[in-house]
């Protein structure tokens, strides 16, 4: 009699029509065992359970089993295929939180996560402000629904490599803002399990909302690994805030790696000008017991891209220092 092995590789050599793929490739004998009797239980997972794809794949199954090894009986159970997870699991996830908006919080992460790729990393910039989604802007995207891949994973957009979604590919425009809060949660999660990721990311930056305690509970709850930058201006109304979202998050346990102190200085020929104040990063990064990992001074990109600055260009070298800093750290 046959064992149960020989048996296997033989059911491996059928074809799941849904998958147009061998069992052997898509992994899907499940379950071979032989009873005395010698009937044969099988449980085969197929891509797609539907009558069709059930009764071609049972008469191959019948034919096999019966005619060709010459079993009593065969029974088959069938059951999904489940979907490859696909995790970057060895990425360090890094919220960048501000409290207030418009202290460049979203330019940072588009830059950070822009430096950390030239760097030679492998970078995901997930953009969850649901109240001010500004990624698909700062990368030119156009606001389209991502296509998916054949394991319905969402395919994300791509700009120099950087691997981007956004909240706003899934945001319906006419809901009330005050309707949003609540789904960051779903929202997040959506994006860690639905997206096929490159499995071997290094870095995922997550531009969070504005907003203190609630966004850093969500996060706690769904990256309880994630760490946190804080951005700030100089300027005393924002710092207030950032301190509140940095303090917020402390006591969430998550680890703060630094502030980072964004529109700091105005370079004016050889004249240094605090448009908007000092100390602020310095001040948010002493109470929160934790470092000012870079002052970004005003500039436009002189590249000529609205956001996004060059390598070659001051404000471009700020970033590149910033994101090697970030890889030593987790070196
Ligand atoms: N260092 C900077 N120098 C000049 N403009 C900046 C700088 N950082 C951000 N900005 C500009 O400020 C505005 C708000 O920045 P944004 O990143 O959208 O803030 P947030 O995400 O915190 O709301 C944008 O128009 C952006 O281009
Ligand atoms: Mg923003």
């Amino acid at each position: 009699m046959h064992d149960n092995n020989t048996v296997k590789k033989q059911l491996e050599t059928i074809e799941d029509p849904s998958a147009q793929a061998p069992l052997s490739k898509t992994k899907g004998v499940k379950h071979v065992s032989i009873d005395e009797d010698g009937r044969v239980n099988i449980i085969i997972a197929l891509k797609k359970v539907d009558d069709a794809t059930k009764n071609a794949v049972k008469r191959a199954i019948a034919k096999i089993v019966k005619l060709d090894l010459g079993f009593a009986g065969v029974k088959v159970d069938f059951e999904p295929l489940e979907k490859p997870k696909k995790k970057p699991s060895h990425a360090k996830i890094i919220g960048v939180a501000s409290g207030k908006g418009g202290v460049g919080k979203s330019s940072v992460a588009a830059n950070l996560a822009l430096s950390l790729k030239r760097l030679g990393k492998k970078v995901a910039l997930i953009d969850a402000d649901i109240y001010g989604a500004s990624i698909p802007t700062i990368f030119d995207i156009d606001i389209q629904p991502p296509k998916a891949n054949e394991d319905e994973k969402i395919i994300p957009f791509s700009y120099e490599g950087v691997q981007l979604i956004s909240a706003e590919f899934f945001m319906d425009a006419n809901k009330p803002l005050m309707w949003r809060g609540p789904m960051l949660g779903k929202l997040l999660n959506h994006f860690f399990e639905d997206v096929d990721w490159d499995e071997a990311l290094d870095f995922m930056i997550i531009d969070l909302p504005p907003g203190t305690g609630d966004v850093a509970m969500d996060i706690q709850k769904l990256v309880p690994k994630s760490e946190m930058l804080i951005v700030t201006t100089p300027h005393p109304s924002a710092s207030h805030v950032a301190l509140k979202a940095g303090l917020a998050a402390k006591q969430l346990d998550h680890k703060i790696i630094g502030v980072i102190e964004n529109m700091s200085y105005l370079k004016h020929g050889e004249a240094t000008l605090n448009i908007f104040g000092k100390d602020g990063g310095k001040i948010v990064a002493g109470r929160l017991d934790t470092d000012l990992i870079a002052q970004i001074p005003i500039g436009q990109p002189e590249s000529g891209h609205h956001s996004l600055y060059g390598i070659n260009e001051p404000i471009g070298v700020h970033f590149l220092g910033l994101a090697n800093k970030l890889i030593k750290r987790y070196q």
